[in-house]
């Protein structure tokens, strides 16, 4: 079936809802790992949407080449990625856990998925990059590791990165976590923008955005009308996932009030069939003292 630009746009953009049993069973998930090796997993539980929608905004899908995502989880930014417009084939997904690897390729067929360590980009991605790449996204808890492993992958990541693309990294930390006068390694030349904090996150978070500082410098002084052009497309994109932002806490406001409509009336059930039960058990009571006292 032929599918118009906007069947296409709605299609890449569309939600499936993540049914309550999913969500509870990644959280589970989640614990799991967290409990067997809690300096790799790095959070308690999976990113929120608003987390995972701002990583997935930052990267240009108009940029060729393949997407990076380092530490996908249970793939709530993988989701997030592929609403955002980037198809599943353009993804491949280096993720340490292998029961995490096993649910990332049931839940996002089409994309390629490494079991493998992301601070040895070398060796996990030997034989699969032969092109420059759009973006390399990171959920990697890198203040759980030396400054030195922090320098070495932004650098390795830079290395396979095309002109005007990025290194993307949510932190809970108040402060880059690419340190910029690393003490003990040699430093990596970047410039380097942060998000607005999520606080709708739990704990909240911070988007940080790292391009070559060469790169970068170029990439200021693009031609008048190109630069017009990009901020347009950012702001009717910010504009959407901020549609979209609204409607979902429409959506959770609307479930919760249902919520507290149907545990009210469920109270208000129970202590009406209350009634006739206590009526009862206060009849039982007499009977027995009755036959006692017969
Ligand atoms: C904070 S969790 C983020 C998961 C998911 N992206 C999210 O936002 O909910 C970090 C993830 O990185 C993975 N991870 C940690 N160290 C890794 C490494 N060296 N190589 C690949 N994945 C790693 C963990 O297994 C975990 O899935």
């Amino acid at each position: 079936m032929r599918h118009n630009h906007h069947d296409q746009e709605r299609a890449s953009r569309a939600r499936p809802k993540t049914s309550l049993h999913e969500r509870f069973s990644d959280e589970a998930r989640f614990i799991k790992a967290w409990l067997e090796n809690p300096g790799s997993t790095g959070a308690v539980s999976p990113s929120g949407k608003y987390l995972a929608r701002t990583m997935a905004r930052y990267v240009d899908t108009s940029i060729p080449g393949k997407i990076i995502e380092l530490g996908p989880g249970t793939g709530p930014v993988t989701q997030a990625l592929i609403q955002h417009g980037v198809p599943a084939d353009r993804l491949i997904l280096v993720e340490y856990d292998p029961a995490f690897c096993r649910l990332l390729e049931r839940r996002f067929p089409g994309a390629t998925v490494i079991q493998g360590d992301a601070y040895d980009l070398d060796t996990t991605l030997s034989g699969l990059i032969n092109e420059p790449i759009a973006a390399v996204v990171s959920s990697l808890p890198l203040l759980n590791r030396p400054e030195k492993d922090r320098c070495t992958l932004v650098s390795d990541a830079f290395a396979l990165l095309s002109p005007g693309g990025r290194f993307i990294q949510f932190t809970y930390g108040m402060v880059s976590p690419v340190p910029r006068r690393p003490k003990s390694c040699r430093p990596v030349a970047f410039e380097a923008e942060a998000s607005q904090p999520i606080l709708l996150n739990i704990p909240p978070a911070r988007v940080w955005v790292y391009r070559p500082a060469s790169a970068g410098a170029k990439a200021k002084r693009p031609h008048p009308a190109v630069a017009m052009i990009s901020k347009l497309r950012e702001g009717t994109g910010r504009v959407k996932d901020e549609i979209l932002d609204t409607r979902d806490r429409i959506e959770t406001e609307i479930r919760l009030a249902k919520d507290r409509v149907r545990l009210d009336l469920q109270r208000r059930t129970v202590q009406m069939r209350d009634e006739p039960a206590l009526a009862l058990l206060r009849r039982l009571g007499d009977g027995k003292r009755k036959s006692r006292k017969s």
